[in-house]
C-alpha cells in the first residue's frame, strides 16, 4: 500500500494533506448517510436507498467504494434487523419496527470514506431501542479511547464494556479496520479484547470502527448470496460505523452525521 506518509507499527500515519481528503470523503459519506437514513420508513425497500445513495456519491463527484469490491453488487449495504452487515440492497421492503443498518463508502481524490448508522423504521420496541443507542455509545466510547498514547486494544475494550454493560455480545467475526487509499487497511480493529493490545495508536493514524452488536448471541452466518451477514439466534443486530483520525486528545471524526450520537453538538 502506498502512503504518503510514515508508517508506524504496519499502520500508516497520514499526512495533515492526506487528512484534508479524506474528510472531504466521509463528509460525502455522512452526507449520504444522512439522506437515506431520513427516507427509512415502513414500506421503502433497500433498493430505493442503494439507488439514491450511489446518485448521491457520484453527484458529490465521488465513486461507491463498495460497488465491485470482492464482487460486491451494490453501492451501500442495507442489513435489515437481524441481518447483522453486508445486506444486499434489492426488492426487500422495509416494515415497521425493524432497525435498518446503513453502510456507505466512498472513494473521493484517491481516499475512501466509510460509515454506517442503524436507524428505526416507524416504532420499534424497548429491545430494539435499547440495542441501537447501546452500539452508538459503544462506538462513542471506542473513539473516546482513541486517543495518542493508548493501545488499539483500548479502543476495543472501550467498546466491548459498553454493549456487555448492556447484555448484548459483540460479533467477533467482523471487525473494523484502517482505510486511506484503500478501505481495509492495518489494523483490524477487533470490538472484543483478543489479548493482544495492538500497535500503540499515533496521531495521524486513520481508523474506522464499526461495532457490530447482537441483542442475543454473538454468533452470525452468512447466506447463500455470498454476503449478507446474519444472526444466528435471529435476535436483531446493529451497527455503527465512524472513520476518526487518532490525534494527541479527541480524535478528529471525520464521518459526523446527525444519526450519531458522536459529534452532535
Ligand atoms: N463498512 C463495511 C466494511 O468495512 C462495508 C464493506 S461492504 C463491501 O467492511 F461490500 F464493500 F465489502
Ligand atoms: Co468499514
Amino acid at each position: 500500500m502506498r502512503t504518503k506518509g510514515r508508517i508506524s507499527q504496519g499502520v500508516p500515519i497520514r499526512t495533515e494533506e492526506e487528512i484534508a481528503i479524506l474528510r472531504e470523503a466521509n463528509r460525502i459519506v455522512a452526507d449520504v448517510l444522512a439522506a437515506l437514513a431520513a427516507l427509512v420508513k415502513p414500506g421503502v425497500t433497500s433498493g430505493e436507498l442503494d439507488a439514491l445513495g450511489e446518485q448521491m456519491i457520484r453527484q458529490a463527484g465521488a465513486t461507491p467504494s463498495f460497488l465491485g469490491y470482492h464482487g460486491y453488487p451494490a453501492s451501500t449495504c442495507i442489513s435489515v434487523d437481524a441481518e447483522v452487515i453486508h445486506g444486499i440492497p434489492g426488492k426487500r421492503t422495509i416494515r415497521e419496527g425493524e432497525l435498518v443498518s446503513i453502510d456507505v463508502g466512498a472513494y473521493y481524490n484517491g481516499y475512501h470514506g466509510d460509515a454506517a448508522v442503524t436507524v428505526p423504521a416507524g416504532e420499534v420496541d424497548a429491545l430494539r431501542t435499547r440495542l441501537m443507542t447501546t452500539t452508538d455509545r459503544a462506538l462513542a466510547q471506542g473513539i473516546r479511547a482513541a486517543r495518542a498514547g493508548n493501545y488499539l486494544e483500548d479502543v476495543s475494550r472501550a467498546v466491548q464494556s459498553v454493549c456487555e454493560a448492556e447484555r448484548f455480545s459483540v460479533v467477533r467475526a467482523f471487525v473494523g479496520h484502517g482505510i486511506g487509499q484503500q478501505m481495509h487497511e492495518e489494523p483490524q480493529i477487533p470490538n472484543f479484547v483478543t489479548g493482544d493490545r495492538g500497535p500503540r495508536l499515533r496521531p495521524g493514524m486513520v481508523l474506522a470502527i464499526e461495532p457490530m452488536v447482537n441483542a442475543g448471541s454473538p454468533d452470525v452466518r452468512v447466506l447463500a448470496d455470498g454476503w449478507t451477514a446474519v444472526t444466528r439466534d435471529g435476535k436483531p443486530s446493529a451497527h455503527f460505523e465512524h472513520s476518526i483520525v487518532v490525534r494527541e486528545g479527541d480524535a478528529e471524526v471525520l464521518s459526523v452525521s446527525p444519526y450519531h450520537l458522536w459529534g452532535q453538538g
